[in-house]
């Protein structure tokens, strides 16, 4: 038998020895870039790299307008305000996401009403949105969660069968690809998020994509105080009068969700950088996960045939403890993680029971009355495949573990059959 690292053995990486490759990824040219804003003293306010990072990614995209914002909150926030969803509005969302999804719908005050997920891709189930469908329901908010794929094909039809909108959260999706067409091109507004763990990133930072005018306009004035809109890059908008707007007052009330040039400006090259990234990521994710397919006891997520390009948040796939000895997932991440020198986590918590979505702690904000208090209690959802999936089946690791070597991958998938060689020992 050999000795687990979790146990004081030798790990099949040493990550000092050998770091993974790091996140985030920069060199001169961002510290040039960000030296030229510093020098320009044009900080924010719809600067020239803002203007650039929306064009490019625009074009990335394939879509008419990028509208670049602080974060893949505000986005989101944002999205939903741009449709017009508010009060007596409800909005469907997969119970397991980040608790921001659900956040921004309260914040606006809808209701968020949480569905279950398929426990193949870990996101939304199609038929479970259909069967929350009321006269109320105005939006679907599908997640592709880590490096899933929502059924975009069956969300279009319901969405449209219904009329509603559909907002993308793209947070983990930077350049994914379903059919052909980008995560954010699908539905009618895509909302990315730039975190510093995200596959895009600037530190903090998001944008909405859309190809709707209208959508655009809104969605401009909703990050810039409600100003008129001064121009979206990429259109015959000023046709269409956007770039009319001083003696028409005000387009709408809102705050301030810019995003500085600093941001922008670390966001070109980024972007620059992405598609070589992606399709190393894509590489190494299908060789992993051809070789799990081949391991006792773990299951690759699946990948739809209609994902013609996929992009990572995190690498997932899904532990069986009764093919692996009985072993707990904890026990199974903790190993891995001392393994592989890079952390094996679990998915986030459901959002029925999750520590950081507690809309009831906010009765001044989301009091609306005693209806909707109780509306957006999320204990009153029930999502047995997210409970299940959190506890039972996820494992997790940062994006970085893909953009190493095809050897890297071959050493996770070594480290997995080494701890079920030795399994016995963490019982
Ligand atoms: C699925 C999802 N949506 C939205 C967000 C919010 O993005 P941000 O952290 O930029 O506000 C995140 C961030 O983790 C996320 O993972």
């Amino acid at each position: 038998m050999t000795k687990l690292a979790v146990l004081g053995g030798v790990p099949m990486r040493d990550a000092k020895a050998n770091p993974w490759p790091q996140w985030p990824v920069w060199d001169e040219k961002e510290e040039k870039a960000l030296i030229e804003v510093l020098n320009s003293g044009v900080w924010s306010y719809n600067g020239p790299k803002e203007a650039e990072f929306n064009k490019a990614f625009s074009e990335y995209c394939g879509v008419k307008y990028s509208i670049s914002a602080a974060n893949g909150t505000v986005t989101l926030q944002m999205a939903l305000e741009a449709c017009g969803i508010g009060v007596g509005d409800e909005v469907i969302l997969p119970g397991m996401t980040w608790q921001a999804t659900a956040a921004t719908i309260a914040d606006v005050n809808a209701t968020p009403v949480m569905v279950d997920i398929c426990d193949d891709t870990w996101c939304i189930d199609p038929k479970e949105i259909e069967k929350e469908i009321t006269p109320r329901t105005k939006a679907i908010i599908p997640v592709h969660l880590y490096g899933s794929f929502c059924d975009m094909d069956e969300i279009l039809r319901i969405a449209k069968e219904h009329n509603l909108y559909v907002i993308e959260d793209c947070a983990h999706k930077h350049g994914g690809e379903w059919d052909g067409k980008k995560a954010g091109s699908i539905g009618d507004i895509g909302s990315f998020s730039f975190q510093l763990s995200k596959g895009l990133t600037a530190g903090e930072g998001g944008v909405v994509t859309t190809n709707n005018f209208e959508l655009a306009e809104r969605l401009d004035a909703l990050r810039n105080c409600g100003r008129r809109p001064i121009g979206l890059a990429g259109d015959d908008d000023v046709d269409k009068g956007a770039g009319v707007y001083s003696d028409q007052g005000n387009f709408c009330q809102s705050g301030n969700f810019r995003i500085t040039e600093f941001q922008a400006a670390i966001l070109v090259e980024g972007l620059k950088r992405l598609p070589a990234q992606n399709e190393n990521r894509d590489k190494n994710g299908m060789h992993l996960n051809s070789l799990l397919a081949e391991l006792p006891g773990v299951t690759p997520m699946r990948r739809d045939a209609k994902e013609t390009k996929e992009a990572y948040f995190n690498f997932a796939f899904r532990y069986n403890k009764d093919e692996f000895k009985s072993l707990s997932i904890e026990k199974f991440r903790e190993a891995l993680t001392a393994e592989i020198g890079i952390q094996a986590t679990a998915s986030y918590e459901p959002l029925n029971n999750c520590n950081l979505y507690v809309p009831l702690t906010k009765p001044a904000r989301h009091k609306l009355n005693d209806q909707y208090w109780s509306e957006i209690d999320p204990s009153r959802f029930n999502l047995p495949v997210c409970d299940r999936i959190y506890k039972e089946e996820s494992v997790c690791i940062h994006h970085k573990v893909l953009m190493g070597t095809t050897a890297d991958m071959d050493m996770v998938a070594a480290s997995i059959q080494k701890i079920y060689d030795n399994a016995e020992a963490l019982i």
